[in-house]
């Protein structure tokens, strides 16, 4: 038996990269899972291969109608919801500060950090009457240290922390954690956008864009989506009953703090 049979359990931007690496590990323990992701198709698509038993739901985060259909329809099919990941987001378009634009700043601050607190808020009040619950927001390891020409996104990610850290006083009360999970440098299409955009920009080509990522790693290897998803895994579990507040690296040691 899995560490998380029956659990319900929600991964915004499931549909692909670390959101799907999240998906499988918690499936995997057990876990029915409802894959809430902005692309319909590849949505539905993740769902199945999953196996039985699991949901997609189409969801925008930065609209909060949208979070209360997801709610709705995941009540519908499964009756409770135990574990909300806020994992969608977007890379930044890397930028210098003095031609960053407000359409840019906004846009990743309101998928980014505005996505997390819209799910969230419709959640929680599910949490609350089960008075158990998990939150495991992925952020970054730029949201601890910056990073040249990504202000917005390291914005988001250094404010996702502090929200998570809100969240583990206010809803400890009842039983509910928060946790913050930073991925390092994982091989999808969000990084992938990013690379080639700093390759260029540095007169590169993209394998030596990537080089410059893998030599910054201590263990000199990128993260896979399923390393982060080994961790959600755990936090999401009772073996984690005790944890709230934290935020931790699976990142080969980029940072360590
Ligand atoms: N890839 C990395 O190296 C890396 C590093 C640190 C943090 N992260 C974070 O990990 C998370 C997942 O990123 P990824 O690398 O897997 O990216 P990805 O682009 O492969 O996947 C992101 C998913 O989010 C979904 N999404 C985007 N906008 C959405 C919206 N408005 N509503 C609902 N879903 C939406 C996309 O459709 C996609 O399925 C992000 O929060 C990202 O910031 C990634």
């Amino acid at each position: 038996m899995g560490d998380l049979e029956n659990r319900v359990v929600i991964v915004t931007g499931g549909a692909r990269g670390i959101g799907l690496g999240i998906a499988e590990a918690v499936a995997e323990q057990g876990a029915r899972v409802v894959v809430a992701d902005i692309l319909e198709d590849e949505a539905e698509e993740s769902a199945k291969k999953l196996g039985n038993g699991h949901l997609a739901v189409k969801h925008d985060v930065r609209k909060a109608e949208s979070a209360k259909n997801l709610v709705e329809t995941t009540l519908e099919k499964f009756g409770r919801i135990d574990v909300l990941v806020n994992n969608a987001g977007v890379g930044p378009n890397p930028t210098p500060i003095q031609d960053l634009t407000e359409e840019e700043y906004d846009r990743v601050l309101d998928i980014n950090l505005r996505g997390v607190f819209l799910t969230t808020r419709a959640v929680v009040p599910h949490l609350i009457k089960q008075q158990s619950g998990r939150i495991i927001n992925i952020a970054s390891i730029v949201g601890q240290t910056g990073f040249a020409m990504i202000v917005p996104y390291a914005a988001s990610k250094f404010a996702v922390i502090g929200v998570t850290q809100c969240l583990a006083h206010e809803l400890a009360p009842y039983g509910i954690t928060a946790n913050n999970v930073c991925p390092g440098i994982v091989e999808t299409a969000l990084h992938s956008r990013v690379v080639e955009q700093f390759s260029a920009m540095q007169g590169q080509t993209v394998e030596e864009g990537w080089d410059f990522f893998r030599n910054r790693i201590p263990l000199h290897r990128f993260q896979t989506p399923r390393d982060l998803g080994e961790m959600v895994a755990f936090l999401a579990s009772d073996r984690a009953k005790n944890i709230t507040g934290a935020t931790f690296n699976v990142d080969g040691g980029w940072e360590m703090h």
